[in-house]
């Protein structure tokens, strides 16, 4: 259990207000100010709250440029928790992926994954790379129970490889949890088959270990190998399968920003490259983009990810979020992920066709009704892939309350109880680069 140790007012603005909002930011709520959204579920990126232990931890924070203390600390944290040793810090996850593709991936190689996340996607396209997805089946229905729906479809991936020719295919990545197939969990067996995959493409296997802890809970509650395993031994064993690891602090390091790549210790020439890029892009690679006090706040939360009462609470609060939009007739993706739970657009206004956008609607209905926001990981988000129209309700980490979980719960229901009376939406204006339009694309509501 939690109590808050800081807290920040909010306000639901009225109506009209929202309707406004919504307008001037183009219906899309990535373009709405904070202060005009009552209950943020856009992301569960970088909007936890931190411990004390972790504000502690910042006051303690060594800005030396080169070799300092709190980076040492960082070093020795992931080496202990993750297991690995060679660490180059970055100022997020993307920087990480920057560092990491860059250095890996030339113009025509192709990358499988489980699924590709959508700045992992845009990356591997910048370096020259092809995205390929080959999740299990049942990742795209939103019905079917699973335990590990996040999960590799090996044997697609094997005849893919094999039809497209394994020499076109240096990376391997596993994304764990799978946060564009619903945050679902990938399970180490699966992980283990990947490694033997990548080593029969003489592939490298790199795992995108943003919520490495909120996976490890799914292993400990669904594989049984791992029933009595200590959450730290199972997120040491899931990642030892990995040349390199890319990590958004934002997710399981507990912090506002930073992120890492950390290789293996086989892989020096590797860590050398990462290191020269790092200087290039991020800043000298004992600090890659990050305040000292913010190293040493996120290794500290790598710590707290990884306690069970902490991930008992995390997990709990996003399937109590779940049951209680089912309760409200909302048709939620089961079963729910580790971050976030994922509404089913296509069920909940199915009046609404696909080239209408029907999840981007239900994220504006979800802003207009109650002040909330989410995020449309549909055909907006995903132009040209086949998947189901999901919205995502991300739960950020450690900030709110059963209220906050009930008023959610509360305005989905309303959206979906009166689905008739929301329209579909056509793009205005988008990005040149389609596979990130959703965080910056304008629309307008369409008659359906
Ligand atoms: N990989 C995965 C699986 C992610 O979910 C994210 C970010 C990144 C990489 C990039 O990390 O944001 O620190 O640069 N996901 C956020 C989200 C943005 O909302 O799911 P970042």
């Amino acid at each position: 259990m939690y109590e808050s140790a800081m807290v920040s007012r909010k306000d639901l603005l009225d109506r009209n207000g929202r309707e406004e909002a919504l307008e001037e930011a183009g219906y899309n709520v990535f373009g709405l100010s904070a202060s005009e959204v009552y209950v943020d579920l856009l992301t569960d990126s970088g909007t936890g709250t931190m411990s004390t232990e972790q504000w502690a931890a910042l006051f303690g924070g060594d800005e030396s440029y080169a070799g300092s203390e709190s980076f040492e600390r960082l070093v020795s944290t992931v080496d202990a928790v993750l297991g690995f040793e060679h660490v180059v810090p970055a100022h997020q996850g993307r920087g990480a992926e920057h560092l990491l593709y860059g250095a890996l991936i030339d113009e025509g190689d192709i990358i499988l994954s489980n699924t590709h996340f959508d700045t992992t996607r845009a990356h591997v396209v910048e370096a020259g790379g092809e995205p390929v997805d080959r999740p299990v089946p049942e990742a795209w229905m939103s019905d079917q129970p699973g335990d590990f729906k996040g999960n590799l479809d090996v044997e697609r991936a094997r005849k893919y490889a094999k039809s497209v020719g394994p020499e076109h295919i240096p990376v391997v990545i596993m994304t764990v949890t799978n946060n564009s197939a619903a945050g679902q969990p990938v399970s180490v067996e699966n992980v283990r088959q990947a490694r033997e995959l990548a080593d029969d493409l003489d592939a490298r296997l790199v795992i995108d270990a943003c919520r490495f802890a909120e996976n490890a809970w799914f292993v400990s509650q669904r594989e049984e190998e791992f029933a009595d395993s200590p959450i730290p031994e199972i997120v040491r064993e899931q990642l030892s399968y990995a040349d390199a690891i890319v990590v958004s602090g934002k997710k399981d390091g507990l912090v506002n920003m930073g992120g890492f790549v950390a290789v293996a210790s086989d892989e020096s020439d590797l860590f050398e490259r990462l290191k020269q890029r790092a200087i290039l892009y991020e800043g000298f690679y004992t600090y890659g983009g990050m305040a000292g006090r913010d190293l040493a706040a996120m290794a500290v939360g790598l710590r707290e990810a990884i306690e069970r009462e902490y991930l008992d609470a995390r997990i709990g609060q996003v399937h109590e979020l779940a049951s209680a939009l089912a309760d409200n007739g909302v048709p939620v993706y089961q079963p729910a992920g580790g971050h976030a739970v994922y509404v089913d657009a296509g069920d909940a206004l199915p009046h609404i066709p696909a080239e209408r956008f029907p999840g981007q609607a239900l994220v504006c209905a979800a802003y207009r009704e109650g002040g909330v926001r989410t995020v449309e990981l549909g055909s907006f988000a995903f132009p040209e892939t086949e998947r189901p129209e999901l919205v995502r309700l991300a739960v950020p980490r450690r900030r709110y309350h059963r209220e906050h979980i009930e008023h959610v719960a509360e305005t989905f229901g309303r959206v979906v109880e009166n689905a008739d009376d929301w329209s579909g939406l056509e793009v205005v204006d988008e990005p040149e680069r389609k596979e990130l339009r959703h965080f910056s694309a304008t629309l307008r509501p369409v008659d359906v």
